[in-house]
């Protein structure tokens, strides 16, 4: 391997950048051309494609988003685009990619490589955190603290009219920024994909808070809810308690941006040099991820497909200490 291409794919997360550096710095320690494929799969197809040296990633680690810009490309998902692709990538001559992005942009580097042998390594940039292999995604630390940051806010208002609020977080089929943030944020009550919780619960939940004189309640829906995103809850909670004055705040895009935290700063960093070093060793295919602070290998086809799902423990938690 002497020249390698990265690029970020699909929605953006805290510490991209970060993580785009790392990658750059390790290939040129080690010796190796580095190319950066601008807006993820869409312009390797449209050959948006720059040799990246040393100069194009100072101070670009502290900056939220991605310098190379992200896309969701529907042309790649065609065999004819994944081949116009990989013609451009023959033309600069990169013989391996790093792609730093969640489920479908690593479907899209395995597709490559079963289909034209490119090399490829994913890194998991994402802030829904729903990739196995990997104890945090990139961006899911700083997310998290983002929407607890905004809760907090709410909960200051929220106090001061004695209101109930429904925030919404998001996680499309993914209920981790929600349980991390209600725990994080003392929530009355979380609402996340995997579990389905009758409206009745919700209602009774917030009855007896209401008995107890709690000054405020704040629910977390995560987006992808079986019941619906927070204005469905919420209108139907308000039929159950008509006398409840109650405000829904979505957080929606708010939590993708900003400075990374030093964890994902940290996280990022280690995958990147991990991206790297695993291509030189002939890891193909698969995933870099840290668990338990060490790094770890996983076939891609098993970071996508075993999706893991919010630990039970972390639920019941959450419900002794919203009681
Ligand atoms: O996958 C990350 C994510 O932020 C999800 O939580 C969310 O559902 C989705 O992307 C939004 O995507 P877009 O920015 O394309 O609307």
């Amino acid at each position: 391997i002497k020249k390698i291409g990265v690029l970020t794919s699909g929605g953006d997360s805290p510490g991209m950048n970060a993580a785009i550096r790392a990658v750059v710095r390790a290939g040129l320690y080690y010796d190796l051309e580095m190319y950066g494929i601008y807006r993820g799969y869409e312009g390797m197809i449209q050959n948006d494609i720059k040799k990246l040296e040393s100069k194009h990633i100072t101070h670009v680690l502290e900056r939220g988003g991605t310098f190379l810009k992200s896309a969701r490309s529907a042309e790649f998902r065609t065999f004819e685009g994944r081949q116009t692709a990989y013609n451009n990538l023959k033309s600069h001559g990169i013989d391996a990619l790093v792609v730093i992005g969640g489920d479908g942009s690593l479907t899209g580097a395995h597709l490559f490589y079963k289909e034209f042998g490119v090399p490829a390594i994913g890194l998991p940039g994402t802030i829904d955190n729903d990739l196995s292999g990997t104890d945090s995604t990139i961006g899911f630390d700083t997310a998290c603290n983002t929407a607890i940051e905004a809760i907090d806010k709410i909960r200051d208002t929220a106090t001061s009219h004695d209101r109930l609020f429904f925030v919404e977080v998001m996680g499309r089929d993914a209920g981790f920024i929600a349980i991390n943030a209600g725990i994080g944020s003392a929530a009355a009550a979380i609402l996340i994909p995997e579990k389905k919780m009758p409206i009745e619960h919700l209602v009774d939940k917030l009855k007896i808070r209401t008995k107890a004189k709690k000054a405020s309640n704040i629910v977390i829906v995560a987006e992808g809810g079986k019941s619906g995103g927070a204005n469905e809850i919420a209108s139907m909670v308000k039929k159950h308690l008509p006398y409840y004055d109650i405000k829904v705040t979505i957080l929606g895009h708010l939590q993708r941006g900003g400075s990374p935290s030093s964890y994902d700063r940290l996280l990022a960093s280690k995958l990147g040099v991990a991206a790297v070093e695993g291509l030189l060793q002939g890891k193909y295919d698969v995933m870099a991820g840290l668990i338990n602070n060490k790094v770890v290998y996983t076939p891609i086809k098993k970071a996508i497909v075993d999706d893991k799902s919010v630990d039970e423990d972390d639920f019941r938690i959450a419900k002794i200490l919203s009681t």
